[in-house]
């Protein structure tokens, strides 16, 4: 680690590296597929490579499942469903989503280690929210098993059957339980695809299912890259698809499961307002724009990408802003002072730095902090935009990285229709000291989940998705149980 990329305005105090140590667990060479509760290869023997961003260096050869080993896991899971699962009481399948909960709680600490290390994200939030989170969600889940009765009062609940499950990089172990937990806890069985540059979360998890002794083929993992993933929705033998991930390919598969009785639940991209009025705690505005913007590289899908800033403050809030995205931290994401990791992958990093380029070719004007970043590995110094039009791409495309777009507005009404004119609806933050406006904002603007003075806070009881081409169908709370029963 070098020292020079510490901010230290005003002072010589810097902070010394304290790296988490990566020695407590060791990931094997190789993973296969995880299907009928046993590991094995695929069946054309092909395996990629999952690289460590940070450095890129393989971190173990995965398995690339074809055609017929998404079969394979389909079948598993249909024979486990129609065997054991749905046939189980709720209170008994309740009890292992506990004990997933808890074996996940154990190994915690490999799990952050091993997300870091995978996807890039800073050691902090793997250990403080992804992996915490995950724990959550399955806790939260497992109380509902042997209780839908009391979340569809006066219906009577009972499973679709096998679920086809597509997932994203950007918070891999996390959304392995967003889409297992509620699926099981309501009596389906699951195939699912991690994406490709992240699958060792999704892998550990198997292991995690075998610990728990979960009946072989209630959970199945099939890796691979996008072709996997397309060979899995056209499947005949699903009955529900849930996919997390961007707009197109969310696209792509509502066009290939059309005409076919299979349920399908989208969360797509999302292009979020965060609104700065005049009367907000300014400070406080401004921690949260970072958070909004800087959490996870940016790679977030409820990110704060767009700041609307009241014009009489926002002099101040860019120069206080600025000022505090010198302090951020950029590198090594082991380090537990780092603020911001590597960008997840080589093709992400070259996608965020066209909107770079794209931004100022449409007259924008770029900020990027001066912090050093290492040599190898995937990086992408915090920035915003400032002049930007409401037609510049950057303001209207999803860019999935540290870049934020900062407008500004004079009126409250000014604000919402800037606010809404985006194809997304995913979230949107706003940030003052009255009730009434923040009721005004959360009523105007359309979007799944709004915060008010605060940014991206989660919970497994409240439910997240979206409108527009932000996707259907809502996860976690009550809400997200609904696509996974079929009520009478
Ligand atoms: P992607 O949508 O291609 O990847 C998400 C998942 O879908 C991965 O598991 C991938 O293997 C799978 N997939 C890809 N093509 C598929 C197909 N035809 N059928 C079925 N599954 C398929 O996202 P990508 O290319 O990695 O990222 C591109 C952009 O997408 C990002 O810059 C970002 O804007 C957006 N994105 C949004 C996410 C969100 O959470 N809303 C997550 C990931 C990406
Ligand atoms: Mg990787």
């Amino acid at each position: 680690m070098t020292e020079t990329n510490i901010s230290t305005k005003g002072s010589d105090w810097g902070y010394a590296p304290a790296p988490e140590s990566a020695d407590h667990f060791k990931l094997n060479e190789q993973y296969g597929l995880f299907i009928g509760g046993k590991f094995v290869p695929a069946g054309s023997g092909k395996r990629f490579a999952t690289i460590n961003p940070a450095n890129e260096k393989a971190l173990a050869q995965i398995a690339d499942a074809g055609e017929k080993d998404v079969d394979k896991a389909v079948k598993a899971a249909r024979t486990a469903y129609e065997k054991v699962w749905r046939k189980m009481s709720g209170r008994e399948r309740g009890k292992y989503l506990y004990r997933i909960a808890r074996i996940i709680q154990e190994r915690a600490r490999e799990l952050a280690v091993v997300e870091s290390m995978d996807g890039g994200k800073p050691i902090r939030e793997s250990r403080d929210v992804d992996i915490p989170l995950a724990a959550a969600h399955f806790f939260y889940h497992a109380g509902w098993a042997d209780k839908l009765g009391y979340a569809f009062p006066g219906k009577s609940a009972s499973p679709i059957g096998v679920a086809g499950q597509i997932i994203p990089w950007n918070f891999p172990l996390l959304m392995v339980a967003w889409k297992v937990a509620p699926a099981l806890a309501c009596g389906n069985t699951v195939v699912l695809k991690p994406a490709e540059t992240t699958p060792l979360t999704a892998l550990l998890f198997a292991e995690i299912c075998q610990e728990a002794g979960l009946p072989d083929g209630v959970f199945n993992c099939i890796t691979g890259a996008g072709s996997t993933g397309a060979a899995l929705v056209k499947h005949p033998g699903l009955d529900k698809v849930a996919f997390t991930g961007s707009t197109d390919v969310g696209k792509a598969i509502q066009k290939s499961l059309a005409g076919r009785s299979t349920k399908l639940t989208l969360e797509l991209g999302g292009k979020a307002a965060n609104i700065i009025f005049e009367d907000a705690a300014i400070d406080q505005a401004v921690e949260g724009i970072i958070n909004g913007i800087f959490f996870n590289q940016g790679h977030v899908c409820c990110a704060g990408s767009r700041l609307l800033v009241q014009e009489s403050v926002e002099q101040v809030v860019v120069e206080k802003l600025k000022a505090r995205m010198e302090h951020l931290i950029v590198g090594d994401p082991l380090d537990k002072n780092t603020d911001i990791g590597a960008i997840n992958s080589k093709a992400q990093c070259e996608r965020i730095r066209d909107y770079l380029k794209v931004g100022q070719d449409e007259g924008a004007e770029l900020f990027q902090t001066k912090c050093p970043v290492p040599e190898k590995g995937y990086w992408i110094r915090p920035s915003f935009f400032t002049k930007v039009a409401q037609s510049h791409r950057i303001v209207q495309e999803e860019i999935f990285g540290p870049v934020l777009a900062i407008q500004s507005f004079r009126t409250l009404d000014e604000a919402l229709e800037k606010a809404n004119n985006t194809p997304y609806g995913l979230s949107g933050g706003v940030w003052t000291d009255k009730g009434a406006k923040i009721f005004k904002v959360t009523r105007g603007i359309k979007a799944g989940v709004i915060w008010a003075n605060t940014f991206n806070k989660f919970d497994p009881s409240s439910p997240f998705g979206g409108y527009k081409e932000s996707g259907y169908g809502r996860e976690g709370g009550r809400h997200g149980l609904r696509p996974y029963v079929e009520l009478s």
